[in-house]
């Protein structure tokens, strides 16, 4: 995605009515992943309390459960996209562990996990390619997505990204479980 395709999508106005309309297309995308296993839903976040650097509120325990499994959440002011895995979720940092680039999701690229029939990161600056964990499948990248932290606040997902966790390798210690 070009810089200029970036700052187009993150000045997306993310609405409560938007997400509803979000989940509802997330909720018919898993019928679809049922029944051709080849797409994955999207889901658009509900709330923005909070830029990037700050703790933010991504969505209720009861609305980040219904995340079917699979789904890539995309929060671009917050810089982070938050991925639904079979265990728990995780919130991976957009930044390419390379030298930088944005990442972005590509829904419709074959998956390099076993979560769904479509979807990983391409970067766009040297061909690294991530899966749903942040996981490197090709090029230079020398590690993982960073993390943020994930955290439950009366009954609210909340995301730290003043927090940035680097890791080596994937372990299901850093999936969080709700
Ligand atoms: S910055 Fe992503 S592969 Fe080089």
């Amino acid at each position: 995605m070009t810089n200029s395709g970036s700052n187009l999508a993150e000045k997306k106005a993310i609405t409560r009515r938007k997400f509803l309309s979000g989940a509802w297309w997330a909720a018919t995308g898993l019928l679809v992943v049922e029944t051709t296993g080849g797409l994955v839903a999207s889901l658009w976040p509900r709330l923005k309390a909070g830029g990037f650097g700050s703790k933010v509120r991504v969505a209720s325990v009861e609305e980040a459960k219904a995340m079917p499994v699979g789904t890539v959440a995309y929060f671009p002011e917050q810089r982070f996209y938050l991925s639904r895995v079979e265990s728990g979720f995780l919130a991976l940092y957009r930044r390419c562990t390379h030298l930088g680039c944005v990442l972005p999701w590509r829904a419709d690229d074959p998956s390099e996990d076993n979560l769904a029939g479509n979807g990983r990161f391409n970067c766009p600056c040297h061909g690294g390619i991530f899966d749903r964990y942040g996981v490197v499948h090709a090029g230079p990248p020398p590690r993982p997505l960073d993390l943020f932290p994930i955290s439950i606040d009366g009954g609210e997902v909340i995301v730290d990204t003043g927090t940035v966790v680097s890791r080596s390798s994937f372990d299901e210690s850093q999936v969080t479980k709700i």
